[in-house]
């Protein structure tokens, strides 16, 4: 196995909307969760590869695309291209509540509830200053445990410090004991927290 790391391309999205069903469930496959194999990746894989300054890189082995990092330099505009760009023709796609028979599970439910957020009004954390990035990195199970996520994290870092990008924000679920401490291996400590997970951040 050689697997290499790239820019993310437009080319790779069927690949990211795949690794992100396949590692959903909390570090997971979560196929079984959801009718519309898509829904995932809509939210929190296929924006980033849209959102005009999202810094995006791929891990690939044999040219296929197993892993990805996303992210994007400043949360803020992010959350105001979602709620005027990318998400009112998926609201119309997706209603909310989703009808009984197109939600498989409570998860698929709460997936298409969390497209009709008001993203643009969400209150900013105080501490958001100092990190106003934020990223998800997924890896398929074949490339896991292989220094791959550490390479995707530091390239990353390297390409935010470059944009003059002060600090890095992300979510893990409290059950994704895994990625919890790989974010800990990768310097991230804690600043928030409530039922389902932390918040996690880094100084660049
Ligand atoms: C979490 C994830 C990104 C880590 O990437 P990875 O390529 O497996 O991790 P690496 O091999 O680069 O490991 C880097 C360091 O983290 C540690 N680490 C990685 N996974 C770990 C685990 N499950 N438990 C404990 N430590 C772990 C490694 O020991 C290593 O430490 P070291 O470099 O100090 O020796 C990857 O396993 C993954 O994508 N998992 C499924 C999807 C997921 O959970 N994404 C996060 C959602 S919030």
């Amino acid at each position: 196995m050689q697997v290499s790391v790239r820019k993310a391309l437009p080319q790779d999205l069927p690949h990211f909307y795949d690794i992100c069903l396949r590692t959903g469930d909390s570090g997971k496959d979560a196929s079984a969760f959801f009718y519309d194999p898509w829904l995932l990746g809509q939210y929190y894989a296929a924006p980033y590869l849209f959102f005009p300054g999202a810094l995006c890189f791929t891990a690939e082995d044999g040219g296929i695309p197993r892993g990805y990092i996303v992210s994007v330099p400043g949360t803020a505009a992010f959350d105001e291209w979602m709620e005027n760009v990318w998400l009112p023709p998926l609201r119309r796609r997706y209603p909310s509540p989703l009808p009984e028979n197109r939600a498989r599970s409570p998860y698929e439910a709460r997936i298409a509830s969390l497209l009709h957020l008001s993203h643009s009004s969400r209150p900013e954390p105080p501490w958001r200053a100092g990190y106003p990035a934020h990223l998800h990195i997924d890896l398929l199970p074949e490339i896991q445990g292989k220094g791959c996520g550490r390479r995707l994290m530091e390239g990353l870092s390297a390409a935010l410090r470059e944009n003059a990008v002060p600090g890095v924000h992300l979510g893990v679920s409290r059950l994704n004991t895994g990625a919890v401490a790989f974010y800990g291996r990768m310097g991230f400590s804690r600043i928030e927290e409530d039922e389902s997970g932390y918040t996690m951040v880094l100084k660049l």
